[in-house]
């Protein structure tokens, strides 16, 4: 098999379950993390360093023959903006996804690139992922439900069928939504929700049941 060289960039927490999941994968080598907010050869997994930052990323790729990888950055406006960086400095950087070994997902699903698919999650029959989404730690997402690009459910999140979760928009730890609910993009839905209703975009909603507690901007912290 190829094995291709890639990089993991962002170094922190979210980061460094990325570079393992991809250690457990075959078909590619590590190299290194990429975070213009660490030192230059710090560790951060196993053996593995800060080789830069973004700008570093032409030398990088020639010297270790890199031919992409993947933002390991678990913010989702702040992961849309690395990864913009990243294609701005090298237009032909490849993203891939990290899925880890123990994730079922369906062969009816559709994948996009630059997602992360944690240790024991499931993605059933027809559900469809658009790039750089986040399905954490045994997250459930059920059939037919539709993800856009930059969203995220954390551990533990289950979804019924038909749910859709906009773009940017971020589910919680161990929060449940109903079957046929939409999301709007840019929300935040708090730890723990019991989401019955539609969620409008830009609004922030957590409880059981869930409800409206408040609105936000694209970008405002979340985590
Ligand atoms: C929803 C959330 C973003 C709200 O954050 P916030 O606006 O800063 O809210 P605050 O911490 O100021 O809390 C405001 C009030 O709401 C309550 N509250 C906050 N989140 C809540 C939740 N998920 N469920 C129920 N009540 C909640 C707080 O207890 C507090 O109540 P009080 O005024 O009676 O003390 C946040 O609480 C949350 O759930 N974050 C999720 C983090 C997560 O999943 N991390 C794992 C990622 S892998």
């Amino acid at each position: 098999m190829h094995i291709k060289n890639i990089v993991v960039i962002g170094s922190s927490g979210h980061g460094r379950v990325v570079a393992d999941i991809l250690s457990q994968m075959s078909g590619y080598r590590v190299a290194g993390f990429i975070d213009s907010f660490a030192e230059k050869g710090t560790i951060r997994f196993g053996h593995l360093s800060v080789l830069g930052g973004e700008q570093d990323l032409p030398a990088l790729m020639a010297e270790h023959q890199i031919t992409g990888g993947i933002v390991g950055i678990g913010d989702n406006w702040v992961r849309s903006q690395v990864a913009a960086k990243v294609q701005a400095v090298v237009p032909s950087f490849e993203f891939v996804n990290a899925i880890h070994p123990s994730a079922v997902i369906s062969d009816t699903a559709h994948i996009g690139h630059g997602n992360v698919i944690a240790a024991n999650a499931v993605i059933n029959t027809n559900a469809t992922l658009g790039h750089h989404c986040i399905i954490n730690t045994a997250a459930c997402i059920e059939h037919d439900n539709r993800m856009d690009d930059y969203s995220s459910v954390a551990p533990r999140v289950v979804t019924g069928g038909n749910v859709t979760i906009g773009a940017y928009t971020a589910i919680s730890i161990g929060a449940v939504v109903k079957h046929g609910i939409s999301i709007g993009e840019q929300s935040i839905i708090g730890a723990g929700a019991v989401v019955l209703k539609p969620v409008e975009a830009y609004s922030i909603w957590y409880g059981v049941p869930a409800r409206k507690m408040g609105e936000r901007k694209a970008g405002d912290k979340y985590l």
